[in-house]
Formats: structure tokens, sequence, C-alpha cells
């Protein structure tokens, strides 16, 4: 028999049909009819904000992760800011994060008048690098917050080691950890203070919301103070106790979370697991396929970890493709797949480079990583069909730019 060799489809960007015919998006959020009924029930009820949600949101919230306080906040971003607040952050002092995660981890650190300093990050996972950090410790560092890239944890021990060594607090921001485990511990239990996201993309949502977790009293105390304006005591406290006393004894802000949304929280935390699983059999299923695709490399995972897998950031072998990153991304969205780039390095964006004199090359590894990433769609509520399409798609293209 006389065998021919296949010839590379026609890329939808270049005028050929489409893997799929409607868009796929790289994240959005599941909600059913008891998430919906939930938040019905609180629109009748008393308290739309500062009522009992918030408390039995918290209480559930902190119990899942293994922590002994959970403190909502009205985004992941106001829950950063609280957990720098927090952790004693002022003009003068130094805190060291990852180059490769979004702004809002790096900008935290600015709200308070404090100095981010980045440290590399490790070229396997895209975690900060444990080594990298230590040469960024000076006198006036106070504090690191390792990112959980993605949803796979950063080296903590190493951190928390350095840390105890330094007298500094480790905030972690777990926004896209929620559910992950590192050597057998819960994310949310193992950092000074960890830093959860509801944003619609992640594994649950409240529409925005956000929390911090921690084990001391001390740091849940001030996180609640600081939501609510820095007054003490809470409003639901001063109406349980029938007082209407209350002092303001630290500048704070409104980032409170309605009992709307903790309810919406409530419901979708019982979805937790099916989440996590259905991401996690999505994960695996792409590196199967992905293992022999010539220019496709799959995210790296450490032996003691499972990732939450908020995100599936596949690199690319520029040495094997005839195309760089942002081409066989444009030609994946032609096929209406809606891969993505998590993160331009923090460094690299005009307000930090103007700010700051960074400049390329500072951060070579989470430069060079950023020049091949492509976040493919991942979420819970993804069906066989979206999946298949999406490794349809990657082959389609990996194969036509191959060489
Ligand atoms: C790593 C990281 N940190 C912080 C945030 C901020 O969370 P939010 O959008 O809830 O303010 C996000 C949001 O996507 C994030 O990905």
């Amino acid at each position: 028999m006389h065998l021919t060799p296949t010839r590379p489809e026609v890329l939808a960007i270049d005028g050929g049909s489409p893997v799929r015919k409607t868009f796929l998006p790289y994240s959005r959020q599941s909600i059913e009819d008891d998430d919906i009924q939930a938040v019905v029930d609180v629109l009748r009820s008393t308290w739309l904000s500062g009522g009992p949600k918030v408390d039995e949101f918290e209480q559930e919230f902190a119990s899942r992760v293994g922590a002994k306080h959970a403190v909502t906040f009205s985004s992941g971003t106001a829950a950063l800011h609280g957990a720098a607040f927090a952790a004693g952050l002022k003009p003068g002092d130094e805190a060291i994060t990852s180059p490769l995660t979004f702004v809002a981890t790096a900008n935290c650190v600015l709200y308070q008048g404090a100095r981010p300093v980045f440290a590399d990050v490790a070229s396997d996972t895209l975690n900060i690098n444990p080594e990298l950090v230590v040469e960024r410790i000076t006198t006036k560092t106070r504090a690191i917050l390792p990112v959980a890239y993605g949803g796979h944890p950063a080296d903590l021990d190493a951190i928390l080691a350095l840390a105890e060594q330094h007298g500094l607090t480790v905030v972690e921001d777990a926004c896209h950890a929620l559910g992950a485990k590192y050597r057998e511990r819960r994310t949310g239990s193992i950092a000074h203070m960890s830093v959860f996201s509801f944003h619609p993309v992640k594994h649950i949502t409240t529409g925005e919301g956000g929390m911090v977790t921690t084990d001391r009293a001390d740091f849940a105390e001030s996180l609640r103070r600081f939501r609510n304006h820095g007054i003490s005591p809470e409003a639901r406290q001063r109406h349980a106790s029938g007082q209407w006393y209350y002092e303001m004894v630290a500048l704070g802000y409104n980032y409170r979370l309605t009992d709307i949304a903790c309810v919406l929280g409530i419901s979708q935390l019982k979805k937790l697991e099916p989440n996590l699983a259905r991401r996690r059999a999505i994960a695996a299923r792409y590196t199967a396929a992905f293992s022999g695709i010539p220019g496709v490399v799959a995210p790296v995972v450490r032996e003691y970890v499972n990732p939450a897998w908020h995100l599936y950031p596949i690199r690319l072998d520029l040495a094997r493709l005839r195309a760089g990153r942002d081409q066989m991304l444009h030609a994946l969205r032609a096929e209406n797949i809606g891969a993505t780039v998590h993160y331009i390095p923090v460094h690299l964006h005009p307000y930090y480079r103007e700010q700051f004199g960074y400049v390329s090359g500072r951060y070579p590894v989470a430069e060079a990583a950023y020049e091949r990433l492509m976040s493919l769609p991942i979420f819970h509520g993804m069906k066989e069909q979206d999946v298949e399409d999406v490794i349809a798609a990657v082959k389609k293209v990996a194969r036509f730019y191959a060489g």
C-alpha cells in the first residue's frame, strides 16, 4: 500500500473551518438553581449586609480550609490589602513577591505605602524561588507574598523557614489555589495569612469577593476592623449587644462583602469538591493528550502537590515551532478556543517601569516563561466536547506550525 503524508488542515486564521462554532472562554462560572434560590431567600430577609450569612460563610470556609479564622472582603484585591495592613506594612517597608502574578499581589504592598520587591520564579512551577528570596531580604523586609501560580502552591516550607529566621510574615496569594494541597496540608492553613478570590473565573464565586484565612486571632481582629473603616465593634455585634457606641481605631475602608454575596458563597462552597475533581480530570486529560505534541509543554506538578488547577498554562517550545506565542494564540482563538496569557510580569507594566525604573531582563526566568506561556480553557462547567475541542485545536495549530 502506498502511504501519502497527511497534509495539515487549513487553520481557521487562514480561512479554514474552525474546530468549533462557538467561542469557548478560558473560564466561566457555574450557577445552578439552588444558588439562585439561596440568593433570593436572602433578598427577602432582614439582613442584606452585615448579617448572619457573613459569619456563616466565614465559619464554613475556615473549616473547609482548616484555618481558625476566615474574614470576608469585597474582592480578592481588598483581601490582599487587608492582609498587607494586618502584616503591618507601612511606608519604608519592603515585601517580597513573585513577578509572575496578577498586578493586585504587588499593588497591595503599594496601597500600604511600602515597596514591592520581586524575586524571580523557579523554572518548573513558575512560583517564587526561595533561593532567590533569600538574596532580596534586607533590614526593611517585613513580609513575603508567595503566589500559588495557576493553583500550584509555592514552596511554602522553605519560605516559612526563611520568615521564621528573619521575623517576617508570610501572606500566601492563594487566589488560584482554593482546594490545593501542599505536603498533605490544605491551602489556607499553611501561611500566616492566605488570600482567596471569588471572582467568576475562580473555583467558587460570589460575583466579586475575597477571603483571608489565618490561625492568628490578632490578625483576624485587625482584618475585621480594616474592612469596616477601622471601626470596632462591627454593626451586628453592636446590634446583638444593644449598644450604639463605636470607635474608629485605625484607618480602614468599606471592604465588606454583602449577605447576598456570602449566601452565594455558602451555596457554591458545597460544590467545591466536585468542581475540583472536574478541573483535575480535565488537567489530567490535557496532560496525557499533549505529551506527544511537538512544541507543547504541559505544566509541571511537584510530587508533593495536588494543584487546584485554576489555570492550565502550557509553555511553547519555540525552538520546535515556526511561530511565536502570539501567533499560536491568535490561531487558537480563530479556532474559537479562548486561549489567553497569565501573566505579563508585573515589573514590565508601564506603571512599574515608570515608578521603579524596571527594564526587561531583570527577572529572566519569569520573562522567558512569559514569552512562551499560554493558558488553555479550564473550568468546572466544561463539557467533554469542550475538552476534546481544545485538544483538537491545540493539535491542529501545533502540527501546522511544527518544524
Ligand atoms: C493571583 C491573583 N491575585 C489577586 C487577584 C485579585 O482578585 P480579585 O479579582 O478578586 O480582586 C487575582 C484575580 O484574578 C489573582 O489572579
